[in-house]
């Protein structure tokens, strides 16, 4: 089989050197425009398992790679003066020139044609060729060329940064964020060979602009970086080399194969520097196409498979590079953090590291975590100890005069179950349960305003004496059984109403029975629903009325706090979407004017519902759709609800239209409420894909969330909060006499699991090459 190779860079040579090796009667060309030895960049990165797989596919490069590494375990954070080091982290670095001389020996020696200062632009070149490889780079020139079928979507992130060197040694991982009078620079730091280093500086367009970095020289540009980083740099010198100042690229491709040609490396995908998993993503793909040929030795099915096999992982590790890169764009919500919770954002920002996975390899630093959230509790006026502290989960919290125990809610629920609107036994039971589980604060599902509110005929409703009873039975068991708060969630379907139940096709038009519904405007939420009548000013009168007459039953019936539905595509909902409300009048148009009616009944209900108890809004911080609210509109409305006295923004996402593209994933709405909390300043709580009570403490922890809600995980574990507290040793957790002997138990038993389940993970987890090679070092040596 004849292969041809355009670009010899780590994807290319890699491919050559494992292809070759494995049928060395093969005919590859590895062109490439540069000279053998001539290579831009500095350092390159690999993690310890990136390794292990280099060590399993070509043993010869990978000790010729090992012996030339820096490695690591530390990464350090530089913030605000303060240093904190976390371990285990299992790194090491090479510079790129060294590993494309690696491995550009490596597949000489194994026979493969190397056509150095070839700038291949003619496609005859290559016509012969069972395979084609496109391995040219970010900027790939026959990626561009088939642009129409490989549909690449280039997405150029508004940070700026250029690659630099230094000769600072470092050892460690180092990120130093640092202050300066045009605004924020961050640098990436680590050391690749002895005396050199790789700097990345980063920083954001405005303070790019203002430091006017935009008209300096290269030399310049590192004079300013040597000045700014120059208390850490210690006289060492900041090195350029083709150190030009750019916008990172997020390159994906829709398509990955065209004919006998793949795309592979930075062509097909690109991943931020700020994970440090470009040149790895690059030869792992190398491995991946490799393995595909093996499997099938049709060039069109080896390339199917390698494209259907390879996506997912690399959609993964792009994913996890687009939450780390975005997490540094917006870098300056979190400068007044204390330097401690700073750091924590940091380790966590891209969801792969968590608080229990820290507390493991840095126990010091996550104590330091825990005490500093402890303070900041007592500085909001509790009294709770410092030195020992509670897991930030089993923290109180406060909303006006509301005092909830720890940090877990029980997230708003239907059980589409009411008869006529009336909560029945179903109802006390599973409140009840949530309740006496251990939850701080429970909500109850979308209770609503009128029949013609209803979302299904099976939802809770407050319009009558009856449900005001019922909900009064509910609210008192939980006052009565547990400390859990009860927070009472009012809502309107909107153009979602007279739908069926969940469990018969969730959204979609009753059939039989269905009555009248309104909309901010009149357009169906499925082509084949019931078009909603735009709902006129005398309507919107008529449906605050409700909302607040449903507020004062809530009151009557004890509730605890109040809560308004504007998410999830429901009335008020309808109108915060510019996607559902087409008005022309005074409540269309403008964000100020989609407001105006949400606002205008928060505010009716807020003037009914009594000064000491807390309300919260419920918001969809996105609709997931082109033209719709997006996370930036989210934190004006936010602001607007704050300004107007909501205590809490209980921040959801979409179901607000059909065309919607969510990206999901674990604790997939959690960054809304992290931008929505540290932008518009107000409480919030998260909710979506938050399954573990480690995701929780990892959450609070960082300061993305004051509060962090779980629907179906409680569903299914009423006992959610409980189970928690025993494995974290949270005592104070309520639990109602009837149970104590099984709280006890479980508090007991806990301590052992918890230190059996860590001791294995320690015991089993392999040294880290960093600790290896300081073993081996420290090793007498052997007499002769
Ligand atoms: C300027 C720069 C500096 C970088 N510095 C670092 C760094 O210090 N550390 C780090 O970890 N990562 C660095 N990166 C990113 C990292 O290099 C990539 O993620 C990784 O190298 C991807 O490997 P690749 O083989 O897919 O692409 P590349 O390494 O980009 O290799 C593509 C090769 O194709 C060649 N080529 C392109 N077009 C043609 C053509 N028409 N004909 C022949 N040859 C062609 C190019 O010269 C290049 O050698 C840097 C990237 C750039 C652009
Ligand atoms: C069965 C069910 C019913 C729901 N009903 C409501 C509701 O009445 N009001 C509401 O605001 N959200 C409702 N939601 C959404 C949840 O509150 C939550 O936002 C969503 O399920 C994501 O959280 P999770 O990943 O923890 O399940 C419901 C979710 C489920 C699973």
């Amino acid at each position: 089989m004849k292969t041809a190779i355009i670009g010899g860079g780590p994807a290319g040579l890699y491919l050559a050197i494992l292809l070759k090796k494995q049928w060395p009667e093969t005919d590859i060309t590895v062109y490439e425009r540069n000279r053998a030895d001539d290579t831009f960049g500095f350092g390159v990165v690999f993690s310890d398992a990136t390794l292990d797989n280099f060590e399993k596919y070509d043993l010869p490069s990978y000790q010729r790679i090992t012996r030339e590494f820096a490695y690591w375990d530390d990464i350090a954070i530089h913030f605000k003066g303060t240093e904190h080091r976390i371990g285990g982290n299992g790194f090491c670095g090479c510079s790129r020139r060294t590993l494309l001389l690696i491995l550009r020996d490596r597949a000489e020696e194994l026979g493969v044609t190397l056509r150095y200062e070839v700038d291949v632009d003619d496609e005859s070149l290559f016509a012969d060729a069972d395979l084609v490889v496109i391995a040219d780079g970010i900027n790939s020139r026959f990626r561009e060329r088939n642009a129409e079928h490989f549909q690449p979507e280039v997405d150029l992130r508004p940070n700026k940064f250029a690659w630099m060197g230094s000769t600072r040694p470092l050892d460690a991982f180092t990120f130093i964020f640092q202050d300066t009078e045009w605004g924020p620079f961050i640098a990436h730091a680590y050391q690749y060979e002895a005396g050199r280093s790789t700097w990345v500086f980063e920083t954001d367009p405005e303070t790019f602009e203002r430091a006017g970095l935009g008209q300096k020289t290269e030399a310049e540009s590192a004079a300013l970086m040597e000045e700014i980083f120059g208390w850490f740099l210690q006289g060492h010198k900041v090195l350029t080399n083709r150190s030009i100042w750019r916008n990172f690229p997020m390159i994906r491709n829709k398509r990955w194969v065209l004919g006998n040609r793949v795309l592979l490396g930075d062509a097909k995908a690109s991943a931020h520097f700020s994970i440090g998993s470009g040149t790895k993503l690059a030869m792992e793909d190398a491995i991946a196409l490799y393995e595909a040929l093996r499997k099938d030795r049709t060039v069109a099915g080896a390339l199917a498979l390698y494209e259907t096999g390879r996506r997912e992982e690399v959609e993964k590790t792009q994913h996890a590079a687009d939450v780390s890169l975005v997490w540094f764009e917006h870098v300056a919500r979190f400068w007044n953090f204390d330097p401690v919770q700073f750091a924590f954002g940091v380790m966590t920002r891209a969801k792969a590291i968590t608080y229990d996975n820290l507390r493991l390899r840095a126990p010091d630093f996550v104590a330091d975590v825990d005490r500093t959230f402890a303070r900041q509790v007592r500085e909001r006026g509790f009294d709770v100890p410092v030195d020992q502290p509670d897991v930030p989960m089993f923290q109180p919290f406060r909303l006006r005069d509301m005092t909830i125990e720890n940090r877990v809610v029980v997230s708003p629920m239907d059980m589409y179950s009411a008869r006529d609107g009336v909560p029945g036994d179903w109802h006390l039971v599973h409140y009840g349960a949530r309740a006496t589980g251990g939850a701080g604060l429970i909500f109850t599902e979308m209770t609503c305003v009128s029949p013609q509110a209803r979302i299904t005929l099976g939802c809770t409703g407050l319009w009558n004496d009856e449900q005001e009873a019922a909900w009064k039975r509910i609210v008192e068991f939980v006052h009565a059984n547990s400390a859990t708060k009860i927070c009472l969630q009012l809502g309107h379907s909107g153009r979602k109403g007279a739908t069926k139940l969940m469990w018969e096709g969730m959204d979609r038009p009753l059939e039989e029975g269905a009555w009248d519904i309104c909309s901010a405007s009149p357009i169906p939420y499925f082509p084949d629903s019931q078009v909603p009548r735009e709902i006129t000013r005398a309507d919107m009168e008529k449906i605050k009325a409700q909302f607040v007459e449903a507020a004062q039953r809530g009151e009557r019936a004890g509730f605890d706090m109040l809560e308004l539905h504007c998410a999830h595509g429901y009335l008020m909902a309808s109108f915060l979407s510019p996607l559902t409300n087409q008005r022309s009048d005074e409540y269309g148009g403008t964000i100020e004017n989609r407001l105006r009616f949400p606002l205008e009944v928060f505010d009716a209900m807020r003037e009914v519902w009594p000064a000491h108890k807390p309300m919260s809004v419920r918001i969809s911080a996105t609709d997931w759709a082109e033209g719709g609210v997006t996370a930036d509109d989210s934190v004006a409305i936010a602001r607007a609800f704050s300004e107007h006295g909501v205590d809490l923004v209980d921040v959801s996402t979409g179901q607000t239209v059909r065309e919607a593209r969510p990206i999901y994933g674990r604790m997939f709405q959690t960054p809304f409420s992290d931008q929505i909390r540290n932008e518009a300043h107000v409480a919030t709580m998260c909710v979506g894909n938050i399954t573990t009570a480690d995701q929780v403490n990892t959450i609070l922890a960082a300061g993305r969330a004051d509060l962090v809600a779980l629907a179906r995980p409680h569903l299914v574990d009423p006992f959610f909060t409980m189970k928690a507290a025993a494995w974290y040793g949270a005592k104070n957790v309520h639990c109602p006499p009837q149970y104590l002997v099984g709280k006890d138990q479980i508090f007991r038993n806990s301590v052992r699991d918890r230190q059996d389940l860590e001791d294995l993970k320690i015991r089993g987890k392999p040294k880290t090459r960093a600790e290896l090679k300081l073993e081996a070092a420290e090793k007498p040596l052997a007499a002769e």
